[in-house]
């Protein structure tokens, strides 16, 4: 386990854990000095290439957002989404999870899934690969509709009890995605590692979001992203205002001219 790992372990303790996406240099650079963990997520299949599931992002686009991602990150813990059919069994897991830390120096990799995906999580935890979980929501199981999860006793208990068994398998973290507040909170408070949520109430010991979805660069619509910005209408802006100089001749001056 790196030191960066054992800090954003100990912060469960002291404060709140910020964790964004970035898929290139240039956010990176802007989100480094801010947040605590960097995530090369596999939402960049929607996000940038409008899949309808992230089950189409390959192993190679992974790699090479993430190769883009990491120039621009200097002090953050960096975590790279496992992409879909790269970890169905513990010899393709670790074959697959060596080839995106080789090629990206990335400090860990996420992997979703709870029974199902114990033993690979096992098998990459011995061989000295830093894994973050990630239950409630697993996108790349997902057909149709998103629907939050903890509604029912059973998914309830079950959801908790993969948590316990990932954090006993060696996680150092795990992502809930859209899980219902009373449950996020039940199961941040029993385990000795962070939770990081998404839609899953205050109550996780660290937030995620798509910066994309905050900063307002896409127009997505979902319950649990607030804007924090809006990147989209600058951009606009600058666009037209160069659209505008170049029409009239404003632009380029002698002094952007050789
Ligand atoms: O793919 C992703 O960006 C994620 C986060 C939203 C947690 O898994």
């Amino acid at each position: 386990m790196n030191s960066k790992i054992k800090k954003i372990i100990k912060l469960k303790k002291n404060r709140k854990i910020i964790c964004l996406t970035s898929y290139s240099k240039n956010i990176s650079e802007i989100i480094d000095p801010v947040v605590d963990i960097v995530l090369v997520g596999d939402s960049l299949g929607s996000v940038l290439y409008d899949y309808k599931s992230t089950r189409s992002v390959t192993l190679k686009a992974m790699i090479e957002h993430s190769k883009s991602a990491r120039y621009g990150i200097k002090k953050s813990l960096m975590v790279v989404d496992m992409p879909y059919n790269t970890y169905r069994n513990k010899i393709e897991a670790l074959k697959n999870a060596k080839k995106i830390i080789k090629e990206t120096k990335c400090d860990a990799v996420k992997l979703e899934g709870g029974l199902k995906i114990l033993e690979i999580v096992e098998h990459l935890i011995k061989n000295k690969i830093s894994v973050m979980g990630h239950l409630g929501i697993l996108p790349q199981s997902v057909k149709g509709k998103f629907k939050y999860k903890g509604k029912k006793i059973g998914e309830r208990k079950r959801i908790l009890n993969e948590a316990i068994l990932l954090q006993k398998k060696g996680v150092f973290s795990i992502v809930l995605e859209c899980i219902e507040t009373s449950l996020a909170k039940e199961i941040s408070k029993n385990l000795e590692i962070p939770t990081i949520g998404i839609g899953s109430s205050k109550f996780c010991d660290g937030q995620v979001l798509v910066t994309d979805d905050l900063i307002g660069l896409n127009q997505t619509k979902i319950r649990f992203v607030k804007k924090f910005g809006n990147v989209n209408k600058d951009i606009k802006k600058s666009v037209l205002k160069f659209k505008k100089e170049v029409l009239s001749k404003k632009f380029p001056l002698k002094k952007y001219s050789y």
